[in-house]
C-alpha cells in the first residue's frame, strides 16, 4: 500500500514537475474533449478520423489521471468476524451515531443483523434506512440523505450489492460535501471529503466496494450517471462469506459474470498496466474455478469467500484501467429494458469479445496461459487459437450458469440511440482495445435481439411440449 502510494507520488512529483500534466490541465481537457466528442456522437460515421483521435486521446488523459491522482484502498477485513472488525475499526475512529443503508429485500431477510447486533452490544447508535433499489435513482439518493442529515449520523454503513454500495457512497459525498447528489455528477466534483463510508458487500460483483466511482439513474429516463472521485473510495470494506449464502443463485450467476467482466475489460483496456493486469488476471481465474461452484452450492463458504475477494479485485483493476463496450452496452440495456447490470453484461460479453478478438488475441492468450486456460497440448498453438479457446470457456461458463438472454422489449428503432450512447460512454472514459463503428454496436444489438427471440421461441415450445 505505502509502496503504491510512494509510486503514484513520485509519478505526479515527475508529471508536474515536467509541467507535463497538473490535475487541474487533466479536468478541463476532459470537460473540453467531452464537448467536442459529444458533437462528434451526434454525426453518423462514429468511425471517423475525429472520433477516434479525441477518443484515443481521452484514453491517454485518463492514463495520466490514474497515474496523477492517487487512488486509496480501503482496508479490507475478510472471513466470518469481518463485519465485527469493520465495526470496531468504526467505533475507533470516534464514530457514534451510524447511518446504515440496505435495501428491503436484504432486511427482510436479516442480513443487516450481524451488523446492528454487534452495534447494540458496543452501545452504539443507529438508524437503519432500507428504501434502495436496484440500479437506485437520484430521488432514492436524496431520500437517504435527508434521513442521515436529520439524524446527525456521522458515519455510515452500506450493506448491500453494488446499487446500495453506490447510494450510500453518494449519500456520503453529498452530506460531506453539504451539496445535492446532482452536483457530484462528473470527475473531481466534491471540495470535501465524503462522510466516513464503510461497506459490507452482499453480492460478489460490481466490486464498487474498491472503486472511485457511483452510478445513478435519472428518475425519469433510467440513463446512468457517474461521480468519479479517489474521496469516494470507502474507509473498509468486510467480504463475509456467511452474508453471501443465502443469495439466489440467479443472482450469484449475474454478478458473478459481473466481476469476469470487470477484469476481462480492464485485461484488454489500453490503459492496462503490471498492476491492473496482477488484480484482473487473479479475478478471471477465481471465477472461472468458483462461479460454478457457488452456482451449484451456495453455502460453499470457501468459495463465496473466494468470490468476494474476485470482486473486490476486478474492482481495483477496472478503478484504474477501465472498462469497455461490454459495459457501454450493458449500462444501455439496462436503462432501455430493465435488465440487471450482471446480466446485461453476461448477455453482451461473448459478442464483444467476439469483435475484440483480433485486436485483443495476443493479451487474451497471455491471459489464457497466466490462468491455467490452456487445454493440454494447446500451449504451443498460436495466440489465435488459444485466445479462441479462452472466448469458448467464458461462452460454455455463462451457459453453465443459465443465465437468461431475453431482452423483452427490445426494438430496432432503439438501436441508433443505443449505440450513441455507448460510443459516447467509450470515448467520454474508457480506452478499449478496438473502437466499433455505429453499426458494428447495431450488429451485436442485433445479435442479442435474435438470441433474445430464439430463447423466447425454446421457451414458448417446451411449454407447449410440457
Ligand atoms: N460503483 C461501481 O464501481 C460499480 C461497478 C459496477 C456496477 N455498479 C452498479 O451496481 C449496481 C448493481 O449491483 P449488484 O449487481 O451488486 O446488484 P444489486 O445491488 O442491484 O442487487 C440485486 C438484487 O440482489 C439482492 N441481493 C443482494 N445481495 C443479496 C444476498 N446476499 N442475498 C439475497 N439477495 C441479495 C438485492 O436485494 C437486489 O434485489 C448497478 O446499479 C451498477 O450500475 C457500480
Ligand atoms: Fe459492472
Amino acid at each position: 500500500m505505502k509502496k503504491q502510494n510512494s509510486i503514484a507520488k513520485l509519478v505526479s512529483n515527475k508529471l508536474v514537475s515536467n509541467k507535463l500534466v497538473s490535475s487541474k490541465l487533466v479536468s478541463s481537457k476532459l470537460v473540453s474533449s467531452k464537448l467536442v466528442s459529444s458533437k462528434l456522437v451526434s454525426t453518423d460515421g462514429l468511425q471517423h478520423a475525429g472520433y477516434l483521435a479525441v477518443a484515443k486521446t481521452r484514453a491517454k488523459v485518463l492514463k495520466a489521471f490514474a497515474y496523477v491522482i492517487p487512488i486509496r484502498r480501503p482496508m479490507l477485513f475478510v472471513g466470518e468476524s469481518s463485519c465485527d472488525e469493520l465495526c470496531d475499526m468504526l467505533i475507533n475512529e470516534g464514530s457514534t451515531n451510524v447511518f446504515i443503508v440496505t435495501d428491503a429485500v436484504l432486511n427482510k431477510l436479516g442480513i443487516p443483523a450481524k451488523v446492528t447486533d454487534y452495534l447494540d452490544s458496543k452501545n452504539i447508535r443507529y438508524k437503519v434506512y432500507d428504501g434502495i433499489t436496484p440500479d437506485p435513482t437520484f430521488k432514492v439518493v436524496e431520500e437517504g440523505l435527508r434521513i442521515s442529515v436529520d439524524a446527525k449520523c456521522d458515519s455510515i454503513i452500506a450493506i448491500g450489492g453494488g446499487s446500495v454500495i453506490d447510494a450510500a457512497k453518494m449519500i456520503a459525498m453529498s452530506q460531506g460535501n453539504n451539496c445535492k447528489p446532482q452536483q457530484l455528477i462528473g470527475i473531481l466534483k466534491a471540495r470535501k471529503p465524503s462522510v466516513p463510508l464503510y461497506c459490507v458487500p452482499t453480492t460478489a460483483g460490481t466490486g464498487s466496494e474498491a472503486t472511485l466511482g457511483a452510478v445513478v439513474s435519472d428518475d425519469k429516463t433510467h440513463q446512468k450517471a457517474l461521480s468519479i472521485d479517489p474521496r469516494m473510495v470507502p474507509l473498509a470494506a468486510a467480504i463475509d462469506p456467511v452474508i453471501m449464502k443465502g443469495m439466489p443463485a440467479h443472482i450469484t450467476a449475474d454478478t458473478g459474470i459481473d466481476v469476469l467482466t470487470h477484469a476481462l475489460e480492464a485485461w484488454m483496456s489500453a490503459n492496462a498496466s503490471v498492476e491492473t493486469d496482477y488484480y484482473a488476471a487473479s479475478a478471471v481465474k477465481s471465477v472461472m474455478q468458483n462461479l460454478p461452484v457457488v452456482y451449484k452450492d451456495g453455502g460453499n463458504l470457501k468459495a463465496r469467500e473466494a468470490m468476494g475477494i474476485a470482486a473486490h479485485y476486478g474492482g481495483i483493476a477496472f478503478n484504474k484501467a477501465g472498462l469497455g463496450y461490454v459495459h457501454a452496452i450493458a449500462h444501455q440495456l439496462g436503462a432501455y429494458y430493465s435488465i440487471p447490470h450482471g446480466r446485461a453484461n453476461a448477455i453482451v460479453l461473448p459478442y464483444v469479445l467476439d469483435v475484440n478478438r483480433q485486436a485483443s488475441k495476443k493479451r487474451l492468450a497471455e491471459l489464457a496461459r497466466k490462468t491455467g486456460m490452456v487445454e493440454d497440448g494447446q500451449a504451443g498453438k498460436s495466440n489465435a487459437v488459444i485466445a479462441d479457446h479462452l472466448i469458448a470457456q467464458v461462452r460454455e461458463l455463462i451457459a453453465t450458469l443459465n443465465i437468461d438472454p431475453t431482452v423483452k422489449g427490445m426494438k430496432t428503432t432503439d438501436f441508433d440511440s443505443i449505440a450513441k450512447a455507448a460510443a459516447k460512454e467509450v470515448s467520454d472514459t474508457y480506452a478499449v482495445p478496438t473502437y466499433l463503428s455505429a453499426s458494428e454496436i447495431k450488429s451485436i444489438l442485433t445479435k442479442i435481439q435474435q438470441a433474445s427471440d430464439e430463447h423466447a421461441d425454446t421457451d414458448v415450445k417446451s411449454d407447449k411440449v410440457a
